[in-house]
């Protein structure tokens, strides 16, 4: 579904990710872990259009996107919950989740509409009404959250979910992720919470210093003692 091959990035002179290559398959969900600093943030905005690869390719769907500006990329099907949220403050509950609302007609696909994205989040129909700075750190992370799926996409992008909140709600998230992945998303998660990526994910991938170093499944990596302690910081 997404293929990235020997993708190449920079900041300035500084060079970020030094040729990453991986695959998202269809209806799986792969976790990218890796220390702070170590590319996964940049992987993602490189993917979403943000930053732009100085070499490889980037495929969606075996179409090549490394080219295409963020809104093309969105429209193609990719959602983005970016790491830190990004609500807006001053809207409601109910205006941060329509700003994005697209219709696209999507044959053999279900239709993500308000209703739908307040059945699987309660809480955020309870809150419709509030603005984004009075809900809390785990209500912001089902907005943004449900804001993605707005766009109705086929493809979902996350950036470290799990930040900032507390560990019951992080396994609510989990659960949240393991939901849409059923309903047949296909999910790239960014995460430094080994035991959600663990649980979500199919694959894992960890990245150090903008290459990835390992891969393997969940079960390989809580086995492997030494992989977790060397990438992840994880003491033994
Ligand atoms: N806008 C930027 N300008 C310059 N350097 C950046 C910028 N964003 C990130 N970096 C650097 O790129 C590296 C990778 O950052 P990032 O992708 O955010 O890592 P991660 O998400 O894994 O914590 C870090 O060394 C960081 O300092
Ligand atoms: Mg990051």
């Amino acid at each position: 579904m997404l293929e990235l091959q020997d993708v190449h990035s920079y900041y300035g002179t500084s060079y970020i990710l030094q040729g990453v290559s991986f695959s998202v398959p269809q209806g799986k969900c792969v976790a990218l872990l890796g220390r702070n600093g170590a590319g996964k943030t940049t992987t993602i905005h490189t993917i979403v259009g943000l930053h732009k690869a100085k070499q490889g390719s980037i495929r969606f769907k075996d179409q090549p996107i490394e080219s295409l500006p963020p809104h093309q990329i969105s429209r193609l099907g990719i959602g983005f919950v970016p790491q830190g949220r990004r609500i807006f403050p001053s809207l409601t509950v109910k205006e941060n989740l329509t700003m994005p609302a697209r219709k696209r007609k999507q044959e053999g696909r279900g239709h993500w509409g308000l209703e739908r994205i307040y059945e699987l989040f309660p809480v955020l129909k309870e809150r419709e009404n509030n603005f984004g700075t009075q809900l809390s750190g785990g209500q912001q992370q089902m907005l943004a959250i449900g804001r993605a799926l707005m766009t109705n996409p086929e493809f979902l992008l996350m950036d470290e979910p799990s930040e900032g909140l507390a560990p019951v709600i992080i396994d609510q998230v989990g659960e949240i992720i393991v939901q849409l992945k059923e309903a047949g998303l296909s999910i790239l998660i960014v995460e430094q919470n080994i035991s959600l990526a663990c649980k979500a994910a199919d694959v894992i991938l960890i990245m150090n210093k903008g290459k990835i170093v390992w891969s393997g499944s969940p079960d390989e990596l809580m086995v492997n003692e030494d992989v977790q302690h060397k990438y992840l910081g994880v003491s033994a």
